[in-house]
């Protein structure tokens, strides 16, 4: 796997047996678009039109991973165990391989391959803007028989200094009470990178966003 800033996302075009993949054409127009930060943003029903944009402009914590999953083996499986992204929103654009699961009231889903397609997936940051209206998904990636699979995900992020919290419109306006105290996105990301650098030794220690929930 390799990261790179999207002001730099074209050349992962370049990456080993890319040239090779079905869709090059429409992936080279996808990191493009990317690096161009032009990617149409499809504001789900209930959020203010342009709402992201105006929220924040700033593009410079955006980021693109190019990930390759070797095939399964006899003894391991897992391609990314399951998560959910903590940023706003992150655009995958996967090959024919397929391998990528969404859980759905507790079952797990494939998320099926379709030409010329992007996944939209909705992360931790919609979800507290939304006071829960809008649920981060939980996904997966299951590594494929006897075959490799490509994808490029774009994550859409907030700058570290942004101050994620409910809107008014999913509270007061509506009449309910936040579901999340607010916080730095910086700091949340440095908590969820700590979960990768010293994994607690009890999985309900990991931090999850839920860490910011209001219990009453
Ligand atoms: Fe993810």
């Amino acid at each position: 796997m390799s990261m790179i800033s999207s002001s730099q996302a074209v050349p992962v075009v370049s990456i080993q047996n890319a040239a090779t993949w079905a869709l090059p054409l429409t992936v080279t127009k996808f990191l493009a678009s990317c690096a161009a930060g032009d990617i149409i943003f499809p504001t789900p029903n209930g959020l203010p039109p342009n709402f992201l944009k105006e929220y924040n402009h700033d593009r410079s914590w955006d980021f693109m991973a190019a990930l390759l999953y070797f095939p399964v083996t006899e003894t391991e499986n897992n391609g990314i165990t399951e998560h959910e992204d903590g940023n706003c929103v992150t655009f995958v654009f996967q090959d024919q391989v397929g391998g990528l699961q969404v859980r759905k009231n507790g079952e797990w889903n494939p998320v099926t391959p379709a030409q010329d397609t992007l996944v939209v997936n909705l992360g931790d940051v919609i979800q507290v803007l939304s006071n829960n209206k809008f649920k981060s998904a939980t996904h997966r990636v299951v590594r494929q028989q006897g075959k490799s699979r490509y994808s490029y995900a774009f994550f859409y992020n907030l700058h570290g200094d942004k101050r994620v919290e409910p809107l008014s419109k999913f509270t007061e306006e509506i009449g309910e009470e936040p579901k999340y105290r607010g916080f730095l996105y910086k700091d949340y990301q440095a908590m969820r990178m700590r979960n990768k650098t010293h994994p607690p030794a009890k999985p309900e220690d990991v931090i999850h966003i839920t860490h910011y929930a209001i219990t009453s």
